[in-house]
């Protein structure tokens, strides 16, 4: 079994990740995309909101599972028998650091490679944090996201008292 992970913040997931979740689920037996509880991030989401917003947009791919996950990949992975780590890159300034990281992924663990897609030509310039700003100044977020999840940025900015209205 061809076991993947895809991780990141996803705070909250783009059509961008969307579109490396679907490419990559096509080539491996089951795709895990994992949340990350990272303290070093202020999110806008709980790390509960973030995985149920992402089943929803993922529902109808069904090699495809959400989890979240604390501590290093590495040990997650070998936790749940994932050997690839998916990510995605968009631009020329994402490489240096997947590099990096890919490099000391397989400096903990060299049982795990780490395989890259380029995000597609129209998703390149997206972030969650833009989506995140954008919304906060009242434009309209859904070329950005999966229609699920439009309102709950809106909703989660305004119950922070984080909306520009
Ligand atoms: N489409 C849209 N946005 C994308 C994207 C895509 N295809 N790919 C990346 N991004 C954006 C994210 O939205 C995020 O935007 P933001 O910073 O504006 O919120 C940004 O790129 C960072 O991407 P993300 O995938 O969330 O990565 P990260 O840097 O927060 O976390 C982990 C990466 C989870 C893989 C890494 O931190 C990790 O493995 N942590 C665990 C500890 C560990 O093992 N560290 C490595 C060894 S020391």
């Amino acid at each position: 079994m061809r076991r993947a992970i895809y991780p990141g913040s996803f705070d909250p997931v783009t059509f961008g990740h969307l579109d490396i979740i679907r490419r990559a689920s096509k080539i491996v037996d089951e795709l895990v995309v994992c949340v990350l509880n990272n303290n070093s991030k202020t999110p806008l989401f709980s790390v509960e909101n973030r995985v149920k917003m992402l089943e929803e947009v993922v529902r109808d791919i069904p090699n495809v599972k959400v989890m979240s996950f604390e501590g290093l990949l590495v040990d997650f992975a070998k936790k749940i028998d994932a050997q690839i780590i998916v990510r995605g890159l968009r631009a020329v300034t994402d490489f240096e650091y997947e590099l990096q990281m890919s490099q000391t992924n397989s400096i903990l663990d060299d049982n795990i490679d780490t395989i890259f897609f380029t995000t597609s030509l129209e998703y390149a310039y997206l972030s969650s944090s833009t989506v995140r700003e954008a919304a906060f100044y009242g434009a309209d977020i859904s070329r950005f996201v999966p229609e699920s999840v439009v309102n709950q940025v809106y909703e989660r900015l305004k119950d922070k008292g984080e909306k520009n209205e």
